[in-house]
């Protein structure tokens, strides 16, 4: 539990540094309050309002009533999701035929990224390392609830081991007489147009890794999910995993990513807000993680009162909740 205290403590203590740093003043004065509403940590894709969604989907395998686990369980005071595998959709056809972003000329293959692809003043290897590391915390998210299956993307944040007298719940532990008793939550960061509510985390599945088709690719159970703040847009949803090794790579991958985007986001702190750069690592239409670069522009002050920041990387239906870098 203080690990994992600490772990969220640095994180928001690296945002607070970011407001500290350039947010003074409030919606359009200078200098600009550049971090409050798209701040580091939890500034996400919403340039599509709704995500990928196909009709007419259905998962491959019979489900386990809900309701059985919980009695099984009743040790637990969680209810899980139950049990799905991935559904399989036709992201080809439909990058085919995006009216969005026809050919999409600038969605860059992950595995092909090159510092030759940011302008000129970001061409740095540790820029490139550190959009890199940011893919490999990103996820595709499927959720599938009533035939529909809608499609989003989202960010590895954090990785917690559960500590409660419970067993695993993800399906294949439900389905066994011996479920195991160690298993890790990860929390993922992503847009409520994603995940609306726990019934369809309860329906949803991430699957990491995946640059291309040829990838070892990981699918992992959504469980339930939580909004970041009230009437905020981002939502973390939590998923399960009982397999050790993975909650260990994936403890490295986070720690790696955050000590590099902590160094690099120093290293370029100078940067003007209408300069910055602005990536997104996504699975545009359910398809392979794709890279697309932007820039920074104006913000736009919303009747709240609250400023959105405009940018102009590109993004498709899929692209929905992925993870906002702004350096
Ligand atoms: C949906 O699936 C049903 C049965 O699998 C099929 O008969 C129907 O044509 C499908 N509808 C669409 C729009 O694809
Ligand atoms: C955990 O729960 C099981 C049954 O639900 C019980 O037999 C066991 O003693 C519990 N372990 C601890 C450490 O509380
Ligand atoms: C596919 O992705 C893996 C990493 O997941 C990489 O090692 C491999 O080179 C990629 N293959 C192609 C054809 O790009």
């Amino acid at each position: 539990m203080f690990d994992f205290l600490k772990k969220w403590f640095r994180i928001f203590a690296s945002a607070v540094v970011a407001l500290l740093k350039r947010c003074i003043g409030s919606c359009g004065s200078e200098p600009e309050d550049f971090e409050k509403n798209i701040d580091i940590i939890t500034g996400i894709s919403n340039h599509f309002p709704s995500p990928d969604v196909f009709t007419n989907m259905s998962f491959k395998d019979e489900r386990q009533a809900k309701g059985d686990y919980v009695k099984q369980e009743q040790s637990c005071d969680k209810s899980y999701a139950s049990s799905l595998k991935e559904v399989e959709v036709d992201f080809e056809s439909s990058e085919a035929t995006c009216v969005q972003n026809p050919g999409h000329v600038n969605f860059i293959p992950i595995t092909e990224l090159k510092t030759s692809h940011f302008p000129v003043k970001f061409q740095d290897q540790d820029i490139l390392e550190t959009v890199k590391q940011l893919g490999d915390v990103t996820v595709k998210i499927s959720v599938l609830v009533s035939g529909k299956l809608k499609t989003g993307s989202g960010k590895i944040f954090y990785i917690d081991k559960n500590t409660e007298n419970c067993s695993c719940p993800c399906s294949d532990c439900r389905n066994s007489n011996k479920p195991r008793k160690t298993w890790w939550e990860l929390v993922v960061v992503t847009s409520t147009h994603v995940v609306t509510n726990n019934e369809e985390a309860e329906n949803s599945k991430c699957r990491l890794f995946y640059d291309n088709e040829t990838s070892s690719m990981v699918n992992i159970e959504g469980l339930w999910v939580t909004k970041w703040s009230e009437n905020s847009e981002i939502c973390r949803l939590i998923c399960v995993t009982c397999d050790e090794n993975l909650a260990n790579r994936l403890t490295l991958l986070i720690d790696n990513f955050i000590e590099i985007y902590e160094s690099t986001f120093d290293k370029f702190y100078d940067v003007k807000r209408k300069e910055k750069l602005v990536v997104i690592v996504s699975h545009p239409h359910g398809g392979p993680k794709k890279v697309t670069i932007g820039k920074s522009g104006e913000q736009i002050k919303v009747s709240d009162g609250n400023c959105v920041l405009a940018y102009t990387t590109d993004t498709c239906p899929g692209s929905t909740g992925a993870f906002l870098y702004i350096l």
